[in-house]
């Protein structure tokens, strides 16, 4: 298949109007689009991401009243909650009404919807005038795409089109957030914060896997939770404590893998093949999924990471991270 890779948002929608696949940019990761109330336009996400198709996705809208045409209750709390932070980098679970079809929803009766703050996101969904089931656009198995090149990347030949809108903002996927039953509870952490969420509506219930705990998953609220997760080809290794202790251990990890090619990504300058220093946590977040991208690409065995706090964007960082990690040192 030729993939057309450009700017033109009229002609995008067009092809997601007629049943096919675009992917686009948004604030959080690119999104691998297709009408949402289309069975077989979904189907198509699937077999272009190469993912398991029992895995729900995101429906993407750019009005509020579509909320009522998906979901069949919207709580009271959801409404707070896209009041404060929509558009914006928080999807919220709701119960779905019969209209959306169980492909995009991975059998379950609930609907994830989210309403991105992206223009060309924006613009593309309302151009289209239906709601855009998408999963980050990334071939099942490799980190979120943060740019238009990690996706051309992973999708040419796979899609008739990809919008290129540089850089993503953020750099790591939404907040998920499930409002469907009669406790809030967070099933990703993102940009939206935990403390945010909680200053807003108040109790909000934590998913066990959040904090990236490897315990056995018995009910999976959060199908996305249950499939391997991206780690890089290299060895990604995170050292997590008080910065004085976080800095010296990097440095004796340095010295007793001299002999292996090791980016740090952290918040100092070290003597390593590569060594990218982050202002603060909203910046290695923006980059994080990058340099793992990098890593593969540049043949590096192991990748060092030094751990932030759960405070804010840090326990979506963490969480990615984690995911990621073959070992934890905590000090
Ligand atoms: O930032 C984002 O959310 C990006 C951009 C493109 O919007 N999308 C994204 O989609 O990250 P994806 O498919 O990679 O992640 C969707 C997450 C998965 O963990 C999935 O299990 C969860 O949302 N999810 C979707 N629908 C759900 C539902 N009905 N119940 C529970 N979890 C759901
Ligand atoms: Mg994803």
């Amino acid at each position: 298949m030729k993939t057309v890779i450009g700017t033109d948002i009229k002609k995008a929608a067009l092809l997601l109007a007629s049943g096919s696949v675009v992917a686009f940019p948004t604030e959080t990761v690119y999104g691998l689009g297709a009408n949402a109330l289309d069975a077989s336009a979904v189907a198509k996400i699937y077999i272009a991401k190469g993912r398991p198709s029992d895995n729900p996705l995101i429906v993407h809208i750019a009005s509020r009243k579509d909320v009522s045409k998906l979901a069949s209750s919207v709580p009271v709390l959801a409404k707070k909650l896209m009041d404060k932070f929509w558009p914006g980098p928080l999807t919220i679970i709701l119960k779905k009404r019969p209209i959306v079809p169980l492909i995009t929803t991975g059998g379950l009766d609930t609907v994830a919807i989210r309403m991105p703050s992206n223009e060309i996101a924006l613009a593309l969904i309302k151009a289209a005038g239906v709601p855009i089931a998408a999963p980050s656009a990334n071939l099942s198995g490799k980190p979120s795409p943060t740019c238009a090149e990690h996706v051309i990347a992973d999708m040419t030949g796979r899609i008739p089109m990809i919008i290129s809108g540089g850089s993503c903002s953020i750099g790591l996927e939404s907040t998920v957030i499930d409002m469907s039953s009669d406790v809030p509870t967070l099933l990703r952490p993102g940009q939206v914060s935990l403390e945010e969420l909680r200053m807003v509506i108040g109790k909000v219930r934590v998913s066990s896997n959040v904090y990236g705990v490897k315990r056995k998953i018995v009910t999976v609220r959060s199908p996305g939770m249950k499939y391997k997760h991206y780690s890089p080809d290299a060895t990604v290794v995170v050292v997590v404590g008080p910065k004085s202790k976080v800095e010296s251990k990097i440095k004796s990890l340095l010295k007793s893998y001299s002999s292996k090619r090791i980016s740090v990504v952290g918040f100092h300058k070290y003597d390593s093949y590569s060594s990218y220093v982050c202002k603060d946590s909203a910046e290695m977040a923006h980059v994080v999924f990058e340099k793992f991208r990098e890593a593969d690409s540049s043949g590096v065995d192991i990748v060092i990471v030094e751990g932030v706090s759960n405070k804010g964007i840090g326990l979506a960082l963490m969480n990615r991270i984690k995911k990621a990690a073959t070992e934890i040192i905590e000090l």
